[in-house]
């Protein structure tokens, strides 16, 4: 992992304290995207890894993960599904409960959109507990190869696998 572009990475996120409630330090990636070339680094670092693995599926979690997923599936000429929260889709959807802090969220894909043997990739912006990524591969079941995130807490970063698919993060909090 000593690749020079990742320090750049990490300091283009800014870090805000207590939000959005204290104690908590935030990663806001709003920042990594207003940088240029921290930006197109961290899309080609995930592009150079996934390119020539036969996925032909980017599933990326509301809200951060559509901000990095499109520019993946299209620099690996894979199609790009949108995880979201509920009631936010149109068609029929299957859905994936996850256990939160406080209460129960929910993640729901278009019946239809990835089929049986296809090979898919999840991008989030960041993993913590891992409850999030864990109900997307739910999802996705099979078709999984592995999940991808641009930041991972020092302890999932050192887990390194997540229902027992591959987690790939690039760096760590700051
Ligand atoms: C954040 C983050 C991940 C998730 C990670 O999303 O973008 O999706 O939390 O947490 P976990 O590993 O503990 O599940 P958030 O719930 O803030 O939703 P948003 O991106 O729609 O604001």
């Amino acid at each position: 992992k000593g690749d020079p572009r990742l320090q750049a990475i990490s300091q283009a996120i800014r870090v805000v304290p207590h939000f959005p409630k204290p104690g908590i330090m935030f990663q806001d990636i709003t920042t990594l995207l207003l940088d240029h070339k921290a930006f197109k680094d961290t899309v080609d670092i995930f592009v150079d890894r996934y390119r020539d693995m036969g996925i032909s599926v980017v599933a990326g979690v509301e809200a951060r993960g559509f901000m990095f997923g499109p520019s993946i599936a299209l620099a690996i000429g894979a199609k790009f599904v949108p995880l979201r929260k509920p009631r936010k889709l149109p068609g029929e959807v299957i859905s994936e409960a996850y256990v939160l802090e406080y209460g129960t969220d929910c993640l729901e894909m278009h019946v239809g959109a990835v089929q049986t043997g296809e090979r898919a990739l999840v991008i989030d912006d960041l993993v913590a507990t891992g409850g999030t990524l864990s109900a997307a591969i739910r999802l996705l079941g099979a078709e999984v190869i592995e999940c991808a995130c641009v930041i991972g807490l020092p302890e999932v970063k050192g887990q390194c696998r997540l229902n027992g698919k591959p987690l790939y993060i690039l760096v760590e909090p700051r």
